[in-house]
């Protein structure tokens, strides 16, 4: 479980670098005005299927290193904080940025003119990146905090 802990540690910078791509890309598109180019539908498809890696891994620490078993004991579970983000608050506001994503890249598919494929990129992957941004357990958030990088101890 190790080895699938660092991965998850990791690639949550692959996570961020290619939700910010997809951010800036939408950003200057829709200010600029300028056409939806392939570099734009790179940048989306590639945040939706590290998302998806993501999730992936993320479920199998979920349900194989023991959070799954902490919700026996709902009561003490939620009167620790650690515990509490770990099982419920972590994995649903991120499971809800994952459908966030799916939604996006589909809507954006759907969009007929250039300007509103910019537009519906800003809101859906800016409103999933942001999810996913206060949802890391960065080392300067008190009681749950996980460190920058991983490696084995
Ligand atoms: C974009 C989505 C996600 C990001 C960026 C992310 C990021 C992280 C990070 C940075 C950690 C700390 C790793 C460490 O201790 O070094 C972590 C822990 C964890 N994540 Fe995620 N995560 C994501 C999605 C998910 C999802 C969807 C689930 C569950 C279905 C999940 C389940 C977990 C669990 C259970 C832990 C604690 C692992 C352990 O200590 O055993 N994550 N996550």
């Amino acid at each position: 479980m190790q080895i699938v802990l660092i991965l998850h540690s990791l690639f949550r910078w692959a996570v961020l670098i290619f939700g910010l791509w997809t951010l800036v890309n939408a950003l200057t598109g829709f200010f600029s005005k300028r056409t939806f180019s392939s570099n734009d539908n790179r940048s989306n498809l590639l945040f939706m299927i590290s998302c998806d890696i993501q999730l992936l891994i993320g479920l199998i620490l979920y349900f194989f290193n023991g959070w799954f078993e902490r919700l026996k004991d709902l009561g003490n579970n939620m009167k620790d904080a650690n515990s509490r983000f770990f099982t419920m608050e972590h994995m649903s506001v991120l499971i809800i940025a994952w459908v966030l994503v799916h939604i996006g890249r589909a809507s954006v598919k759907k969009a007929q003119t250039d300007p509103a494929k910019h537009k519906r990129m800003l809101i859906f992957f800016g409103i999933a990146l942001l999810l996913i941004f206060i949802s890391i357990p960065w080392p300067f958030r008190q009681l749950i905090e996980r460190p920058y990088f991983r490696w084995f101890n």
